[in-house]
């Protein structure tokens, strides 16, 4: 047993990050027959690692199942973000519960992700739901096939508090056979005051280049379209492999793969260079798409926040990218009501976005998450001011990003077709090269590959149109 620990967390040493290239002999087996069913809450990051999970338990035999009521194990990966992703896990957990009690009291609860390197978590997960069987850390992964023949202890609990590893050779189950997530990078090294990220995913440690990009190529032999680089702060790429090589080189050195459509996320403002804007303008394959969190447009706040730019250094940065980068569309995410935000810092945020004028947003009211900086600031700013205030932003926001999807009407855009609309089954939907969403009539064979359509209407989350 391993238990989170927030001081160690905290901590950057200056051991040099271990390179672990895995080279298991996997025994398929080991599991045979066994059933898994994995529920994802949060952001790509997490997807991600559920491909990992997936992958490690279908190399010892497992194999998965579409609900709680089939599966031998249930692996629950959350995400502590917010407050609302702990409601989300503890109304889930309660479904297992009833599963395990009523039908079948075999079955193995696992949670991991975020919250399993949150103390307070686990200390809940103790006193309060002593039916979890393991909870293993985002460090763990690697050792699930260990944890789950651990049958001695009741409630195994495997969190390391720690800088963090980089693994190689890991056994991914991809979710789509067209478009992948490729880690470039793990954990965060930027401590935003408000940010949980930095303590549950370790120090920012880069995958080596010459990695990343084998994996690249065997995607493009694979017959993928689309590769998403991934990384918390994907623009700080390479600052901790001793100057071996920077984001934009990696990004070059990516699109030379030849992949149709390739993406990023997240950027920092802080760490976007001119440099990367030149490698995105000049090659066709690195898409016109850019998420570049403001977070707040209060100099003020941003100081508060530790972001580390000002409101006009993003709004120079932002006007630099579309002045460089043809049709590009820009998104953001935006947090209101961080602690005592005034009336003038709120303005000032309407500000930056009656400027950017966004494609669209992720919009937030500011969650206090223990053992971060922000949240031991006393909040003097009622719920209901914040609330009213997050209206008002969205509002803003999907003003304009009508107005940005209308600039589309008539015109023809290539779509990546991903699936079938849940709504419709006669229609499809897919992405633009900006990222919009598209959905359109078509056959399913379609799904998979590049087509041309027209757009017909545009609302506010979506577009509609006709094939070409
Ligand atoms: N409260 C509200 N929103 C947050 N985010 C990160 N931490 C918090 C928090 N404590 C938002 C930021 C970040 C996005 C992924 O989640 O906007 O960019
Ligand atoms: Fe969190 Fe800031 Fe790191 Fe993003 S850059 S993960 S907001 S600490």
């Amino acid at each position: 047993m391993n238990l989170p620990n927030i001081n160690e967390a905290r901590k950057r040493t200056d051991k040099k990050t271990e390179y672990i290239y895995l080279n298991e002999e996997y025994d398929k087996s080991a599991f045979k027959g066994k059933k898994y069913f994995i529920r994802t809450y949060g952001c790509q990051m997490n997807v991600h690692d559920s491909e990992e999970i997936a992958g490690h338990l279908e190399s010892i035999g497992y194999k998965s199942v579409d609900s709680i009521e089939e599966a031998d194990l249930v692996i629950l990966n959350t995400c502590a973000i917010r407050e609302n992703a702990h409601d989300k896990l503890y109304g889930f957990l309660g479904r297992c519960k009833h599963v395990k009690t009523s039908t079948n009291p075999n079955l193995i609860i696992a949670i991991c992700g975020c919250m399993a390197q949150e103390e307070n978590v686990i200390n809940e997960l103790k006193t309060k739901h002593p039916y979890v069987d393991l909870v293993f850390g985002t460090h763990n992964i690697c050792d699930l096939e260990k944890l789950l023949n651990n049958k001695t202890e009741k409630q195994n609990i495997e969190v390391f508090s720690c800088e963090g590893n980089v693994y190689e050779n890991v056994p991914y189950k991809r979710d789509s056979k067209f478009k992948a997530w490729v880690n470039i990078q793990y954990g965060c090294d930027k401590f935003c005051t408000y940010c949980i990220v930095p303590y549950t995913r370790g120090k920012q440690r880069s995958r080596k280049s010459i990695d990343i990009l084998k994996e690249c190529e065997d995607l493009v032999k694979n017959g993928y379209l689309e590769i998403t680089l991934l990384g918390q702060n994907v623009n700080a790429y390479g600052k901790d492999l001793d100057g071996e090589i920077s984001f934009a080189e990696l990004l070059k050195k990516v699109s030379d793969t030849g992949i149709k459509r390739l993406r990023f996320v997240t950027s920092h403002p802080w760490d976007f260079t001119d440099e990367m804007i030149d490698v995105i303008a000049s090659n066709d394959n690195i898409m016109p798409y850019i998420h570049l969190p403001l977070q707040s447009g209060s100099d003020r706040i941003l100081k508060l926040m530790g972001r580390r730019y000002t409101k006009e250094e993003y709004i120079t940065l932002f006007n630099k990218i579309k002045n460089k980068v043809k049709g590009c569309s820009i998104t953001t995410d935006i947090i209101v009501g961080f602690p005592n935000e005034s009336d003038e810092d709120f303005n000032e945020t309407l500000d930056v976005v009656n400027t950017c004028k966004y494609d669209s947003a992720f919009t937030f009211i500011y969650s206090p998450r223990e053992g971060t900086p922000a949240a031991k600031i006393d909040d003097k700013v009622p719920m209901e001011v914040k609330e009213k205030r997050l209206h008002e932003l969205n509002e803003l926001i999907n003003k304009y990003s009508l107005e940005n999807n209308k600039k589309l009407l008539d015109k023809e855009v290539e779509v990546l077709v991903e699936g079938i609309n849940e709504k419709d089954s006669t229609k499809l939907y897919g992405y633009t090269d900006t990222m919009k969403l598209v959905n359109f009539e078509g056959t399913k064979d379609l799904i998979g590959t590049l087509v041309n359509v027209t757009i017909t209407d545009a609302k506010s989350f979506s577009l509609d149109g006709k094939l070409k």
